[in-house]
Order: C-alpha cells, then sequence, then structure tokens
C-alpha cells in the first residue's frame, strides 16, 4: 500500500517536472531578439519579433516554429534562404516595415507556410518565382505597396488559395492570365489601383470567388464578358471608378450576386437590360453618379433587392412604375437628387418598403396619393425641400408611418386633417418652416406622437383645441416662433408631456404653475414679466432648479456636430422696470414681499 502510493506520487511529481520544463526548453532555444511561447493546447510555438528594430531575419529563428512576427522592423530587403530551416511555418508576417525588394528565393523551404503578410511595405516588384516555393499558400496579403506590375506567373499554382489583397498598389494593368490558377480563391482585392480596363480572360476560372473588390480604379466601361464566369460570387465592389457605360447583361449569369456597388461613378444612363439576371440581389448602390433619368422596367429583375441606392444624381422626374418589380424593397434613397416631379404610381408596387428618403427634393406641391400603397412604409423623409404646402391626400393610407421628416421647408399651409390617418406617426418634424397659424384640426388622428417639433416657424398663436388630439405627445418644442400667449390647454391637457421648449418667442406671462409631469421647461429669449404674478414660478424655480435649469450643455447639431455647447435657460425679465434684464431667480425676495 505505502509503496504504491509512492510510485504514484513519483509519476505524478516526473509529470508534474515534465510540464515545467517544456517552456524553459524554449525560452532556451528562442531567438535572442524574439519572444516565444508555446500554446499549451495546440503545443504550437509563436516566436513574436514585432518591432524590434531589426536590420535583417534573425538567423537563430527555432525550427519548430509555427506563426513567425516579423512586422514593424526596418530591413528593406530579405535574401534567399531567410527562413530555410522553417519547415513547419504556417503564418509569416512581414508587415509595416521598410521592404523595397525580396530575393526570389527568399521563401524557400517554406513549404507548409498558408499566411503571409507582405501587406505596408516598398515592395515595387516581386519575382516571378517568389511564391514557387510556397505552395500552399492560403492568404496572401500585398495591400499598401508600390506594386506598379504584376508578372503573369506570379501567381501559377497556387490552387488553395483563398484570399489575395493586392489593393493600394499603383497596378494599371493586370496580366490576363494571372490568376488563373487561383481554383480556390474565395476574396480578390484589387482597390485602389490605377486599372483602366479588365481583360476579358481575367477572371475565368475563379469559379469559387465570393468577393470581387474593383473600387477605386480608373475604370471606364463594363464590358459584357468580364464578370461571366463568376457563378458564386456574392459582393461586387464597383464603387469610386470613373465608369460612365455598363454594357446590358454585363452582369447577367451573376446568379449569386448579392451585393453590386457601383456608387461614386459617371454613370448617366442606366439601359433597360443592365441588372438582368441578378436575380439574387440584395443591395444595389447606384449613388453619387449622374444617373438623370429612370425607366420603367430597369430593376424589373431584382425581386430580392432590400436596399436601393440612388441619392446623389440628377434625376428630375419620377414617372410611373420606374420601381416596378422590386417587391422586397425596403430602403429606398432618393435624396439629393433634383427631383421636381413624382406621380401618383411612382411607388406603385413597393409594398414592403419601410423607409423612403427624399430629402433635398424639390417638390412644390406632392401629388396626391404618391404613397397610396406602401402600407409598410415607416419613415418618409422629405426633409429640405421646396414644398409649400400639405394637402389632404398627401399621406394617404400610410397607417404603419412612424417618423414623418417635413422640417426646412416652405410649409406655410397645413390642409386641414393630413395627418388624419397616421394612427402609428411617433415623430413629426415640420422645424423650419413658414406655418404662420395652425386650425385646431391640424393634428387630428395623431393619437400616437411623441414628439413634435414645431420650431422656427412664425406662429402666433395656437388655438386651443389643436394639441388635444396628442394625448400621447411628451416632446413639445415651439420655440423660435412668435408666440404672445401661451393658452393654458398647452400645459394643462397633455398628460405625458415631459419636455416643453418655449425659448425665443414673445411670451410675456409666466405660468403660474406647471404640470405635475414636466421634466425640462426652457424659457429664455421671451419677454417676461416679473410682478407679483410670477412669485409662484419663481417660487418652483428655486424648488425644481432640475425642471428649470439655468443652463445646459449639449451636444451640436449641424455645422460642428459632437461638439459641446451650453445653452442658457435665463427666465430675463423686462418688467416691472425695477427688475428689467434681472434673471427671475435672481431678484430679490424683498420685490416680492407685497404679493
Ligand atoms: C527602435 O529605435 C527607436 C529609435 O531609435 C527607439 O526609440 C526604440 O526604442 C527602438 N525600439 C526597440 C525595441 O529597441
Ligand atoms: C539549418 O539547418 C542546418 C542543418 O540542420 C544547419 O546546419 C543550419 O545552421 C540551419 N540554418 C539556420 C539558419 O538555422
Ligand atoms: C456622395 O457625395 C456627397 C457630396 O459630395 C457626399 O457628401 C457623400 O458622402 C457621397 N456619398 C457616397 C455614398 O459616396
Ligand atoms: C390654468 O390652469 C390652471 C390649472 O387648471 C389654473 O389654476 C390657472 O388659473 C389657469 N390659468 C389661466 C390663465 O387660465
Ligand atoms: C444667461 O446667463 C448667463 C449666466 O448665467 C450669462 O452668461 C449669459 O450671458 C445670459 N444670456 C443671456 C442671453 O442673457
Amino acid at each position: 500500500m505505502q509503496s504504491s502510493t509512492l510510485v504514484l506520487l513519483w509519476a505524478l511529481g516526473t509529470l508534474v517536472w515534465a510540464e515545467e520544463a517544456k517552456p524553459t526548453e524554449e525560452s532556451i532555444l528562442c531567438s535572442k531578439s524574439c519572444t516565444c511561447l508555446n500554446d499549451d493546447y495546440t503545443s504550437e510555438l509563436s516566436v513574436y519579433c514585432s518591432s524590434r528594430n531589426l536590420t535583417q531575419a534573425p538567423p537563430d529563428i527555432p525550427v519548430s516554429t509555427r506563426s513567425l512576427w516579423l512586422d514593424g522592423n526596418l530591413f528593406t530587403t530579405l535574401l534567399a534562404d531567410s527562413f530555410k530551416n522553417l519547415s513547419n511555418l504556417d503564418f509569416l508576417n512581414l508587415q509595416s516595415g521598410q521592404l523595397v525588394s525580396l530575393d526570389s528565393q527568399v521563401f524557400r523551404g517554406l513549404h507548409t507556410l498558408a499566411h503571409l503578410h507582405l501587406e505596408r511595405n516598398n515592395l515595387r516588384w516581386l519575382p516571378a518565382t517568389i511564391f514557387q516555393s510556397t505552395p500552399n499558400l492560403a492568404s496572401l496579403n500585398l495591400h499598401n505597396n508600390q506594386l506598379s506590375r504584376l508578372d503573369d506567373k506570379l501567381f501559377a499554382g497556387l490552387s488553395h488559395m483563398w484570399l489575395l489583397n493586392i489593393g493600394w498598389n499603383s497596378l494599371s494593368v493586370l496580366p490576363e492570365t494571372g490568376f488563373q490558377d487561383l481554383h480556390g480563391l474565395r476574396e480578390l482585392v484589387l482597390a485602389g489601383n490605377r486599372l483602366a480596363y479588365l481583360q476579358t480572360q481575367l477572371f475565368q476560372g475563379l469559379t469559387e470567388l465570393k468577393e470581387l473588390d474593383l473600387s477605386g480604379n480608373q475604370l471606364r466601361v463594363i464590358k459584357a464578358n468580364v464578370f461571366v464566369k463568376l457563378p458564386k460570387l456574392l459582393k461586387l465592389y464597383l464603387a469610386q471608378n470613373q465608369i460612365m457605360t455598363v454594357a446590358p447583361r454585363a452582369f447577367v449569369s451573376m446568379k449569386s450576386l448579392r451585393w453590386l456597388d457601383l456608387s461614386r461613378n459617371r454613370l448617366s444612363v442606366l439601359h433597360d437590360e443592365t441588372f438582368l439576371g441578378l436575380h439574387s440581389l440584395h443591395v444595389l448602390r447606384l449613388s453619387n453618379n449622374s444617373i438623370n433619368s429612370l425607366r420603367p422596367g430597369t430593376f424589373r429583375d431584382l425581386q430580392y433587392l432590400e436596399e436601393l441606392g440612388l441619392c446623389h444624381n440628377q434625376i428630375r422626374v419620377l414617372g410611373e412604375r420606374v420601381f416596378e418589380g422590386l417587391g422586397h424593397l425596403e430602403v429606398l434613397s432618393l435624396e439629393h437628387n433634383r427631383l421636381q416631379e413624382a406621380r401618383m404610381g411612382s411607388f406603385m408596387g413597393l409594398s414592403h418598403l419601410a423607409v423612403i428618403k427624399l430629402t433635398g427634393s424639390c417638390f412644390r406641391t406632392l401629388p396626391d396619393q404618391v404613397f397610396k400603397g406602401l402600407s409598410k412604409l415607416h419613415s418618409i423623409h422629405l426633409d429640405k425641400g421646396c414644398l409649400t404646402k400639405v394637402s389632404t391626400q398627401g399621406f394617404i393610407g400610410l397607417t404603419s408611418l412612424r417618423r414623418l421628416f417635413l422640417q426646412h421647408n416652405d410649409i406655410s399651409v397645413v390642409e386641414r386633417q393630413s395627418f388624419m390617418e397616421l394612427q402609428r406617426l411617433q415623430q413629426l418634424d415640420l422645424r423650419f418652416n413658414k406655418l404662420a397659424s395652425l386650425s385646431s384640426h391640424t393634428f387630428y388622428g395623431l393619437k400616437s406622437l411623441d414628439y413634435l417639433l414645431l420650431s422656427n416657424n412664425l406662429l402666433r398663436q395656437l388655438p386651443s383645441e389643436v394639441l388635444l388630439p396628442l394625448q400621447h405627445l411628451s416632446w413639445l418644442d415651439l420655440s423660435g416662433n412668435k408666440l404672445e400667449v401661451l393658452l393654458n390647454a398647452t400645459l394643462y391637457m397633455l398628460p405625458r408631456l415631459r419636455y416643453l421648449n418655449l425659448r425665443d418667442n414673445a411670451l410675456s406671462t409666466l405660468p403660474s404653475s406647471i404640470p405635475d409631469g414636466l421634466d425640462q421647461l426652457w424659457l429664455s429669449g421671451n419677454n417676461w414679466q416679473c410682478d407679483c404674478s410670477a412669485k409662484p414660478f419663481r417660487d418652483f424655480c428655486l424648488q425644481k432648479p432640475l425642471v428649470v435649469p439655468r443652463q445646459m450643455e449639449t451636444l451640436a447639431e449641424g455645422e460642428e456636430p459632437n461638439t459641446l455647447i451650453t445653452i442658457y435657460n435665463n427666465i430675463t425679465c423686462t418688467s416691472p422696470p425695477n427688475t428689467a434684464g434681472v434673471d427671475l431667480r435672481d431678484v430679490s425676495s424683498e420685490h416680492f414681499k407685497d404679493c
């Protein structure tokens, strides 16, 4: 019994000793300019020599190394056989250094190398045979160098490669058959070069490719047969080129394509057959082009499209049925065009549309029932436009609408019951318009409205019942108007009101008390009369300084967003004369002693 326990202890001891000895042994073997780490779980050795001011590759890297980090060092070249004995190496990081050239035999011996990082150096060219010794490369990053040409055979035989990034170099032409062996390639990045054209053969053979990034080049034309043999491609980025022409049927065989970005080009015309065959497309970006009109049927094959970006173009007129076929579209961006005209049927068929962005359009009036049938619509952005009135028929049938943005127009008239059917509307933004009056029925039907923004209009008074339908209202901004009298109804008939902004009006009578639920009241920039009638309110302010704050820090909007600005809430008295210019809260108690 005793002896068997001893044996067990002895055995355990050996085990513990063996476990401890391993890292020690490795650290003795580790290159003297580097740090070694052995993964307990996979027992793979990683060697870290990043940013050590090395002027050459260390000669004493342990042979068993799996990952080698040599990024951020000072060597400008690497000689033949720099890593000769590292036959276990899987990952080699040489990024962000000073490399200008590499010997054609630099990677000799790295048969198992799978991941190679050479990005962010100053490489000008690569020897044609440099990757012949690394047949198992799976990912190769060469981006942000100064490569101006690639040898036709550079990637020959690299059939295991799935990621190749050659973006942000100075390539103006690619070798026509340079990628033909990359049968396993899934992602190819060619962005940020100077490519002016793409040969027909270029992408043939890339049958597994899922993502192709060609943005930021100098392409002018997309020919019909360049992308024909990419049956698995999901994402194609062509943004920020100089594309003026896309051949009809250019994408016709791309049955898997889900994402196509053609924004920031020079397209002015879309042919009827431009997008033919893109039956899986979910996102189509065409913003920042010079598209001046849309023809009916252009998008007819895109039955799964969810997002269509057409902002920053020059479209003037939206004819009938231009978006026909887009039954799954959720977001339509048309802001910053030159839109002046839309028809009753312009948006016909968009039965899933949730957001429509028409900011910066110059419709004077909206055609009656222009949004008819858009029963899923959540948000309408019609701000920064030329609207002069809101008419009764404008927003008919929009029973799902939550947000309506009408700020920065010239609206002076809101017809009776214009918002009648918007039972779910939560936010109505009418800031910066020309409203001088509202009728008692203006907000009729808005029983879910939470935010009502009416600042910077010309309102002189509010009819006593105008806000009565808004039983859900919690936020009311009436600042920057010409209100002289605030009816009691405004304050006391809105049970959920939390925020009330009355700054910069022409009010003189302070409220005698304020509703219980109110959290914030803004009053500066008026002509307050600080006589005896103001005493109860003064007492309230002094007791509840948080409800009527003297000032508040807030994030600026517009010109300099995200900067902190201070807004003041001075209740400056204008009368009686002995209080003029003084804040109500600073008027002495003496002044109120006979009240
Ligand atoms: C590398 O050289 C720079 C500049 O001489 C120095 O500041 C830095 O500490 C050096 N880094 C190492 C790891 O020796
Ligand atoms: C590589 O291995 C050979 C033989 O094992 C040895 O002679 C040589 O010094 C090693 N070279 C390096 C750079 O470690
Ligand atoms: C389009 O251009 C405008 C104005 O130059 C710019 O503000 C916007 O960010 C651009 N949008 C895209 C998607 O490129
Ligand atoms: C406003 O309503 C409050 C509470 O109902 C009442 O005490 C006050 O006298 C009213 N003020 C005016 C000016 O009608
Ligand atoms: C408001 O009061 C602050 C001090 O609390 C003062 O600095 C500011 O000039 C006042 N603003 C106006 C418009 O009176």
